[in-house]
Parts: structure tokens; sequence; C-alpha cells
């Protein structure tokens, strides 16, 4: 797909900051361990349905799961407990984790949107900055219905939309193209190792949201999301 020749019809001023020569002109978030803890809930359901299957998963090894798509994820476990199955079996488990991860998500509350995230997304958009989520899931707008913040996003690319899961750039490439915005002008904001390298691959610089020893490719991490300085933009 050639992303650079989209006709964009947005006339938006930006208030552009200057970042070693390039401008940040748009602002892409992750979803799930990003802007809530959804993550933790992918893990618990993904741990029950391991353990259905004699398979102990562990933290460590659901980073691993972090970013990918939900078939690449049962995979990624299935390899780790040596398992085989067929694709119709496949198919049955990955529907079962996710109606346990539906559950989850239905009972969540706004509130449990991470601290600052709201904010931080409202003064982005002030300085005329773009916001997009991209999140493989395919639960992606569900999850920022429940949070009510679907009308925050200039753009939405969520896991039904791209052929290829993070570490490929597809998703963040399709969310730029969709905020007519470069994508050397776009930072990313990621909490799994797959998805640091899908911002980079798609040539956009990233706040990494966790831990620097796991995401030690990002240009910045932070602990937490809502922690995150505009002005910190200026020096990725
Ligand atoms: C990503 C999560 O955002 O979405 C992964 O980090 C998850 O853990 C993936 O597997 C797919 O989610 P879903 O909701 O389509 O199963
Ligand atoms: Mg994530």
């Amino acid at each position: 797909m050639n992303y650079s020749s989209h006709a964009c019809n947005i006339n938006t001023p930006f208030v552009t900051l200057n970042c070693n020569s390039i401008l940040i002109k748009a602002c892409i978030f992750d979803l799930d361990g990003v802007i809530v803890d959804t993550a933790h809930y992918h893990f618990l359901a993904w741990r029950k349905l391991a353990k259905e299957i004699g398979i102990n998963l562990t933290e460590a090894d659901n980073e691993r799961l972090k970013g990918v798509s939900r078939m690449r994820s049962l995979e990624i476990i299935l390899e780790l407990g040596g398992v085989s199955l067929s694709e119709h079996d496949k198919e049955n488990m990955a529907n079962k984790k996710n109606t346990w991860f539906v559950d989850y998500v239905e009972r969540m509350a706004p509130e449990e949107i991470f601290p600052g995230v709201r904010t931080l997304i409202k003064n982005l958009r002030e300085m005329g900055i773009k916001v997009a989520l991209a999140s493989s899931s395919k639960n992606a707008r569900t999850v920022v219905q429940l949070l009510h913040i679907n009308q925050e996003f200039d753009a939405i690319v969520d896991g039904t939309m791209v052929t290829n899961s993070k570490p490929d750039p597809e998703i963040f490439l399709l969310a730029a193209k969709k905020l007519c915005v470069d994508p050397k002008d776009c930072v990313v904001f990621e909490d799994a190792e797959a998805g640091v390298e899908a911002a980079l691959a798609a040539g956009m610089k990233c706040v990494g949201v966790g831990s620097p020893s796991q995401l030690r490719r990002a240009n910045k991490v932070i602990t937490k999301t809502g922690e995150f300085q505009i002005a910190e933009l200026e020096q990725l």
C-alpha cells in the first residue's frame, strides 16, 4: 500500500514541536497497557486458557504476547508448551479466550482509564497535535466506548483493519495515513516490545510505557502514560 499517496483534506493548522529537526504533528497511542490496564485482562484470560491445556503461562512469557494478534498470541503459548493443535481447535481456543476477555472488559468502568491520560490527549489536541489510537485488538472500539473516549481520537485503527500484526508497521502507517501526517512526524506510545519495533519500522519515534529493560529500543521509556510531559516530545 502506498501510504504517501493518500489525498488529505484536513486543513487544521498544526502547532508543531521541533524534535531534532523533525516536527511532531501526531501522537499515536496503543490501547492495552497504555491507556487502560486491559493488558492484565488479556493475561488473565490467556493464563486460564493455557492452564486448561496444561501450560503454565508466566508474566515473563506474557511479555511476548503483548501487541501481537489473538491468533499469534495463541501460537506463542502453544510453542511454549510444545503443543500442536488443528486450525479448528485453535479457532475454538482463541474464541474461548476472547469470551473470557470480553467478560472482564464488560465489567470495566470509565474510571479505569489510567490517571492523566484523558488530560494528556485533550492537551495534545488543543495544541493542534493529531491523536490516533492504533491497537492490534479487535475489541479496541468496545473498550474505548466503555471508557467514553471514542470521541477523543482523530482516527482509530484496530485489529480488524490490518492484515499484519505488530511488529509489522502496517497499523501505525495506516494511522498516520488516516491522520494525513507523514510517519516521520509521528510519535507512538507503546507498552509492548512488538509495538516499539513496529513504530520504529514505520519510521516513527516511540515512547515506551513500562520497563526500560523490556523496551530498550524506545527513544524514551516512562513508567506511566499519564506522567508524560508534552514538552518532552522535543527531546525524543
Ligand atoms: C493487543 C494486546 O493490543 O491486542 C494483545 O496487546 C492482544 O495482548 C491483541 O492479544 C489482540 O487482542 P484481541 O482483543 O483482538 O484478542
Ligand atoms: Mg499494549
